[in-house]
């Protein structure tokens, strides 16, 4: 089964640039390039900060950006975006009893659960009690998971990113709740720090994805100031089955060369020398 992961789009207001690039031009070219070499995916998922300010102008860009494509595509919210706003916008979105865009789906024989690690005014990752008790009833009811969030439940070991990694008072359950059903959990998947960061925690495997606006560098020292550039973006392309996951990371926006070869190449010696 293949899953496209895609995050931190950050749209604007159509027209406003975001960190020195037009998110939306960002998008279209991931949308694109999706639609060239993967309309055989199953789901699309998109792990939040949709909106860089939250703006409704913005949810309605998305909205129309979404409307011809092809595969289904799944909405998360992240630090940036406003829960409210959001769901004026997408009001066909599934939320939890308690208005959490927390969500889940069976594809094949596995849960793919969506989580909202939103917290007010806070870029801080939050996930509270109600919503722990929304993913351990998704968690016991189901046999296999492959579980989405926004926000790094874990410290990565970079000082300045882990302050809004999920909060400490949170990251204890939450990663007690992971460990005790882990395995259950092929994979977490997750956005927010901008960056291809990849390893394992309370007993799952973990990857996360580039934005498709500006890059985070990361930096192991540095202890209060993000860094970022308009470095290349990517998407990743998941390969999901029973037990297996292979991630492909896909620069959607390199518009250089492309160096093609085939694989049954002779090349035992440097050209202009005798093979020995
Ligand atoms: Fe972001």
């Amino acid at each position: 089964m293949k899953i496209i992961h895609i995050s931190d789009i950050h749209l604007t207001l159509p027209g406003e640039p975001m960190g020195g690039l037009d998110p939306h031009e960002r998008l279209a070219l991931a949308f694109a390039d999706m639609a060239a070499h993967h309309a055989d995916a199953a789901r699309i998922v998109i792990t939040g900060d949709l909106a860089h300010w939250g703006e409704r102008g913005a949810y309605d860009a998305l909205q129309a950006a979404l409307a011809d494509m092809s595969v289904p595509v799944r909405l998360m919210i992240g630090n940036h975006d406003d829960r409210d706003t959001f769901l004026k916008v997408f009001d066909g979105q599934p939320t939890d009893a308690n208005g959490f865009v927390n969500h889940a789906e069976t594809i094949g024989d596995t849960r793919f659960i969506y989580l909202d690690s939103v917290g007010a005014r806070t870029h801080a990752g939050h996930f509270c009690a109600a919503r722990r008790g929304w993913l351990r009833d998704e968690l016991a009811a189901c046999t296999r998971a492959r579980l989405f969030m926004h926000h790094n439940p874990m410290p990565l070991g970079l000082p300045a990113e882990d302050k809004i990694a999920l909060n400490a008072a949170d990251r204890g359950p939450f990663e007690a709740l992971i460990r005790e059903y882990a395995p259950k959990i092929d994979y977490l998947h997750f956005g927010h720090v901008h960056a291809p960061v990849h390893g394992g925690w309370a007993g799952v495997r973990f990857a996360s994805v580039p934005s498709t606006g500006n890059q985070s560098i990361p930096d192991l020292h540095e202890p209060d100031l993000l860094q970022g550039a308009p470095m290349a973006p990517a998407y990743c392309v998941i390969l999901a089955g029973p037990e297996q996951t292979i991630i492909h990371q896909i620069p959607f926006a390199w518009d250089g060369p492309v160096i093609r070869t085939g694989t049954s190449w002779e090349d035992w010696s440097k050209p202009g020398q005798a093979a020995e």
